[in-house]
């Protein structure tokens, strides 16, 4: 059913599906061709409709009636950058050539202030955000965030307050991030081997103190902990199993997550790709798994417990079985970007008007257009795109640690 149009036109969402316009003639009933910008259509024309504003105002946090984009997908994510640095230069996120010592990386005066991300995600939540996942960049490296953590997590509306981190500085910071209200954690470990983590962190050190991070996290009650592993082959995949063996039975839930061609510098491929089918097979033939079902609509990894009834693990198969027809998540970058794709190109700037002292109301009414507007679904389109054009490196991508994950 796919069409391709070979029209360059950037897109209103920024996504580089509509950069190489594709038509998908049974998805987009309607479509005259191009992406008119057209006002937020009003209750009688979903998907794509948002409540009027005019009653709202953010003292009362009222909520709104909940958006849906173009192909009639909610916001319920909002995942919010906290700093563009990192202390890790992972290969595949921020290769140390591109990332070295000289690079420089936002001013101050760029970043949002904590107001200002309080602010935004008030909006976000009157609109049906519930869950919040603070990312970056490394967030344990922004100072002071667990007043952020404060401020978020008392919005009525918030249910969910999450973190993803490497955990270099976890251990440390543990309890404060819990005290302040953080609900769940994510650290991100590649290998439990010193040499594959070395090279997948791009730095000298091993995993110990990442180690040292998930135990803080669970005696302090961050429970379950997810642990998060990009498989790359040749370089990680080989410890695949050992990894699994290596959180089995501690409750913590480990995610494998195939290599994504985020952003333009990781030198992604295809062939590096290690499939979620693979990946199962590989721990399956050690472990015997059983599938579960998914806990809500839109969740990104697919589930299984060990048959034995040590505990669980999940897949994450943005590569070879894409879900964006579920995709309820919408990213904030540190300079205020609304993103409403991983493989963005670009995002809708919200910092500007709100520092042009534009009101709630408005700024509200912007975030209903973009994802009114919405339509990206780039993980679906990516055989196609690859198919006609290959790994076209020229084309703009938001890089990961930008976006957060
Ligand atoms: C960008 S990081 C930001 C938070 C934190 N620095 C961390 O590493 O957990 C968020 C997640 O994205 C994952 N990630 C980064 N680049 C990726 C890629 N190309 N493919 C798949 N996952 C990636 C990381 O492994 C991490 O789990
Ligand atoms: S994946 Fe996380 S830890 Fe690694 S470089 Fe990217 S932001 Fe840093």
């Amino acid at each position: 059913m796919i069409q391709a149009v070979p029209e360059l036109a950037p897109g209103l969402d920024g996504c580089v599906e509509t950069a190489f316009v594709l038509k998908y003639a049974a998805l987009s009933a309607g479509y005259q061709g191009g992406f008119p910008r057209r006002p937020i259509p009003g209750s009688s024309h979903p998907p794509g409709r948002s409540h009027s504003l005019e009653s709202f105002t953010l003292s009362e946090s009222s909520r709104l009636e909940a958006l849906t984009d173009q192909l009639g997908r909610g916001i319920r994510d909002l995942r919010i950058s906290v700093t563009d640095r990192c202390n890790f230069r992972c290969p595949y996120c921020m290769p140390i050539e591109t990332y070295g010592e000289n690079y420089e990386f936002l001013a101050k005066p760029e970043l949002l202030t904590f107001e200002e991300i309080e602010r935004l995600t008030r909006l976000f939540v009157a609109h049906g955000v519930e869950k919040l996942r603070i990312t970056g960049g490394e967030p344990l490296l922004r100072r002071e965030l667990p007043s952020l953590l404060e401020r978020l997590v008392q919005i009525p509306g918030v249910e969910d307050l999450a973190l993803t981190t490497n955990g270099y500085l976890l251990a440390a910071q543990a309890q404060t991030l819990r005290d302040a209200g953080l609900r769940r954690i994510t650290v991100s470990l590649d290998s439990h081997d010193e040499e594959t983590f070395k090279r997948m962190s791009g730095r000298t050190f091993g995993p110990q103190r990442v180690f040292e991070g998930i135990e803080a996290a669970d005696a302090c009650g961050l429970r379950p902990i997810k642990i998060n592993c990009v498989v790359q082959r040749g370089v990680n995949d080989h410890q695949i199993v050992d990894l699994a063996r290596r959180f089995k039975g501690t409750g913590h839930i480990v995610r494998f997550i195939e290599f994504m061609d985020v952003g333009t510098l990781n030198r992604w491929d295809m062939a590096q790709v290690v499939s979620a089918a693979e990946i199962r097979g590989r721990i399956e033939a050690e472990f015997p798994l059983d599938p579960v079902p998914p806990q809500y609509e839109g969740e990104v990894a697919t589930r299984f417990e060990y048959r034995d009834g040590s505990g669980e693990i999940g897949i994450i198969s943005s590569v070879s079985a894409p879900f964006c027809g579920a995709c309820s998540r919408a990213r904030l970058t540190i300079e205020g970007q609304l993103v409403t794709c991983l493989f963005a190109s670009r995002g809708t700037d919200l910092r500007g008007p709100l520092r042009d002292g534009e009101s709630d109301e408005a700024l509200s009414q912007r975030i209903a257009e973009v994802w009114g507007n919405r339509r990206d679904r780039y993980s679906e389109e990516r055989a196609g795109l690859l198919e006609v054009r290959g790994p076209d490196r020229a084309i703009s991508k938001i890089e990961m640690y930008q976006v957060g994950g």
